[in-house]
């Protein structure tokens, strides 16, 4: 008798030692993914959000990345689920064109200015993905030393986690 209520016992424990790991599973495989969907869903405003500029190709900090050229945090805007940036230049005389890939297109930004500065409206199709922006900097050569005309390939990420 006591062997039988051995065996039973042994038996609903294996049982529930299985149970319980089968739940840690399916949390374990669930769990990033819920979380990864509740970034897609940051609910309609406007928010402040983090970024970083990133030199072409590189995972270094492009040079137009420091305070001296590009304003922090950028505006995340989600309207009816359609998430829009705005990130703002300071020199706005030296921002001669801002350009975000779009579909496979380089499309020019919404362009607003104030004071110095310029801000770029785009829309971001994926927020945690870098984003490729060409921009078109000429600096004249009276502060640069020597004329800088140049149009640059760098690529904008966004810190959903930021929002
Ligand atoms: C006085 C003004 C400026 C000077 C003297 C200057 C100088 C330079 C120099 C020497 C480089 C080459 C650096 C290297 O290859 O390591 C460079 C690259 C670059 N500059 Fe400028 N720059 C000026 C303004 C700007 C502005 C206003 C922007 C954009 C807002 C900008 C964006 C870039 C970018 C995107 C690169 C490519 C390398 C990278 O992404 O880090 N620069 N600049």
């Amino acid at each position: 008798m006591n062997m039988m209520i051995n065996t039973v016992e042994k038996f609903s424990l294996k049982k529930v030692i299985t149970m319980v790991m089968m739940v840690a599973l399916v949390f374990a495989v669930l769990a990033p993914l819920s979380a990864k969907s509740a970034h897609a869903a940051i609910p309609d405003g406007t928010y402040g959000i983090d970024y970083t500029v990133y030199a072409d190709g590189t995972n270094n900090a492009s040079y137009m990345d420091n305070g001296e050229y590009s304003v922090k945090p950028a505006t995340l805007i989600v309207k009816n689920g359609v998430a829009k940036v705005k990130v703002t230049l300071k020199h706005k005389d030296w921002i001669k064109s801002f350009k975000t890939q779009q579909n496979g297109t380089y499309v020019e930004a919404t362009t607003t200015t104030s004071g110095d500065t310029k801000t770029f409206e785009f829309p971001v199709s994926n927020l945690s993905t870098k984003l490729n922006a060409q921009i078109h900097v000429v600096v004249p050569a009276s502060v640069a030393g020597v004329a800088y005309d140049h149009t640059y390939t760098v690529q904008y990420l966004f810190d959903e986690d930021s929002v």
